[in-house]
């Protein structure tokens, strides 16, 4: 094999190489990645997931049927009681949020890791 060979083989390994990563980032964008659980909070984590459900159960609102899920004694409350988690899944009757369509699977999974790791106020 003469050098210019050479060269224009291991060139060529390059680029297909340089393409086969291309590919893969295009395969697996980072929407798609899978579902972080690892850190769950309740400032960090829930109260953002939360967030969209306070525009009817803020402290403030008469939305929400006198159900509160602004601070984290009120969430801690319908956790105890199971109504959120039967909420979020569509248990029970009660769905939510009220007239849309369920969270995301991740957001409800994350939710309920958190309390898996008992609900602390953190
Ligand atoms: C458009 C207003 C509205 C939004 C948005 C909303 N809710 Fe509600 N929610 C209500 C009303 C009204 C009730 C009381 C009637 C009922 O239970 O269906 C209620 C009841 C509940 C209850 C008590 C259910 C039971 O077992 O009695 C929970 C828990 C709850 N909501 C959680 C949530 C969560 C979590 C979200 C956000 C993902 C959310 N809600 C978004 C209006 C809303």
């Amino acid at each position: 094999m003469n050098r210019a060979i050479r060269i224009i083989l291991i060139l060529s390994i390059a680029f297909i190489a340089g393409c086969y990563y291309d590919n893969e980032e295009r395969l697996y964008p980072k929407q798609s990645s899978p579902c972080d659980d690892t850190i769950v909070t309740f400032s960090g984590t829930v109260t953002q997931i939360l967030q969209p459900c306070l525009s009817c159960h803020a402290t403030s609102s008469t939305a929400g049927g006198g159900y509160f899920l602004q601070n984290y004694s009120d969430v801690q409350k319908y956790v105890i009681s199971g109504q959120l988690m039967n909420s979020l899944n569509h248990i029970g009757g009660h769905d939510m949020p009220l007239g849309g369509g369920k969270l995301l699977d991740c957001e409800i999974a994350q939710i309920q890791k958190w309390i898996d790791n008992k609900s602390p106020n953190n």
